[in-house]
């Protein structure tokens, strides 16, 4: 088989490109705003090591795999199993696992917009003073009112979408490295800062022990899948959206090297995001269990109360709007690159189907937070249930089977040539975790379902 296939889509101009491409789809909503409210809604130490050791074992092995596929095919994840599918002789029904991640995409980026629009509401927030010396109890009220109007949260759930399709429809490249060039140091001075807030609040030692300190009575099977799930969410894995970045990667790149960097920037983001919201938590007798309204709850009383807490809120927001974009690119990315592949449709058209289609789901979401919030199926309001669906189940399920099709069904050959080790050694490690750990991460997961764990 030719070896030398070539995108319709363009490439990265370098190693460098996709390390920051990568990264930028990593870090998101997904470290700054998921990871510290689920961890306080599941207790904390324990679920933290479930979710440090899932992205060590099956994290930064999958990262590999998704690379590695995508550069061999060179196309959208449906293109890609599909032609990988005819590479291996293997059954025709492989490349479903393509739709699914294309739907996994689309669905995760209706509610994430949602967020993302209250990440840009509070840019403003902070740049007119709302939270300047406010307490606890002014910014929760401040945050019930906000997401108590639909039309607000319409508005900005529009305004997000809007740019992002804009962004996408610009092709790959363009404006996306340069941002995330900008966006990394900025986002990890800022934590830094409020990771050195959090040490004046008196409650840094018990932010700490809640983040650090296991205490394995918390941890249920939910917990445990909750965990795993997000190790695959912050890790943008599972859906391919590494699999079309893969796809851009120039040929002489080493994959393990990158993908244990944009692993390890990840994981850095997220802990530093943990360690600075929750000793604010703490300090100011907050339920760390309060749910996806954490961070707005708790960061807006350390920016209303510290020096230079105005722009450093202000840019915080900023960064996190930015943080947010370069996420949301890569999750339409699939379904767009499909789009352009197989209908042959213009790209712009393409954003515009994928995009409308997208923002009318968001509506779900932004009810689940007012109008429709006693609206519950499985005891899940639409937001609970979309995000249970898609980072519990979809992602998961997928990242296993990419896993599989790596690891079990295609040409071994072809896989070590791909990924070009620098040690045969590092090459069966790897080899072992896409086998076995996938296969008790899957077994995990089904009885989960079945209601066993
Ligand atoms: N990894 C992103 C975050 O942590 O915010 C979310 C995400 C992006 C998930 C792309 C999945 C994906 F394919």
């Amino acid at each position: 088989m030719d070896m030398d296939k070539k995108t319709v889509h363009g490439e990265w101009s370098s190693r460098f490109a996709f390390i920051l491409a990568a990264t930028g789809s990593a870090v998101g909503l997904g470290n700054i705003w998921k990871f510290p409210y689920i961890t306080g809604e599941n207790g904390g130490g324990a679920f933290v090591l479930v979710y440090l050791i899932s992205v060590l074992v099956i994290g930064i092995p999958l990262m590999m795999a998704e690379s590695m596929l995508g550069r061999r095919a060179r196309q959208s994840p449906i293109g890609a199993m599909r032609l990988l599918t005819k590479e291996a002789n293997a059954d025709e029904s492989w490349h479903y696992l393509g739709w699914m991640g294309v739907l996994a995409g689309m669905l995760i980026l209706s509610y994430y917009s949602v967020i993302a629009g209250w990440s840009m509401a509070y840019v403003f927030k902070a740049f007119f003073g709302s939270f300047s010396g406010a307490e606890a109890r002014d910014i929760k009220e401040l945050f019930d009112n906000f997401t108590g109007s639909p039309l607000t949260l319409i508005f900005w759930h529009t305004l997000f979408m809007s740019i992002t399709m804009w962004l996408v429809a610009q092709g790959i490249q363009n404006g996306l490295e340069k941002a995330v060039r900008v966006l990394m140091p900025g986002l990890f001075v800022l934590l830094m800062l409020l990771v050195g807030y959090a040490m004046t609040t008196g409650a840094y030692e018990q932010g700490l022990s809640f983040l650090f300190k296991p205490d394995f009575s918390k941890i249920t099977g939910d917990a445990i899948l909750i965990a795993m799930g997000h190790a695959f969410f912050t890790l943008s894995l599972g859906m391919g959206a590494i699999m079309v970045y893969g796809a851009y990667l120039p040929k002489n790149v080493s994959i393990a090297r990158t993908s244990l960097l944009v692993v390890a920037a990840d994981t850095v983001v997220a802990l530093l995001a943990g360690i600075a919201i929750f000793p604010i938590v703490f300090a100011n007798h907050l339920e760390p269990s309060s749910g996806p309204g954490l961070i707005f709850q708790t960061l807006p009383i350390a920016f209303g109360n510290m020096t230079g807490g105005w722009f450093a809120g202000v840019l915080f927001f900023v960064m996190l709007v930015f943080a947010a974009l370069t996420s949301a690119i890569s999750l339409i990315e699939p379904a767009v690159a499909w789009l352009i592949e197989s209908r042959t449709m213009d790209r712009k058209v393409a954003c515009i189907w994928t995009g409308l289609s997208v923002w009318v789901l968001g509506l779900g979401s932004v009810f689940s937070f007012n109008i429709w919030s006693n609206v519950k199926v499985f005891d899940k309001t639409f937001f609970q249930l979309l995000d249970y669906l898609t980072a519990n189940l979809m992602l998961p399920i997928g990242g296993f089977c990419i896993a599989i099709f790596a690891g079990w069904v295609m040409v071994q050959k072809d896989a070590e040539a791909e990924l070009a080790l620098a040690n045969p050694l590092y090459y069966q490690i790897w080899l072992i975790l896409v086998r076995y750990v996938a296969h008790a991460g899957i077994f995990l997961v089904f009885l989960h379902v079945v209601g066993v764990l």
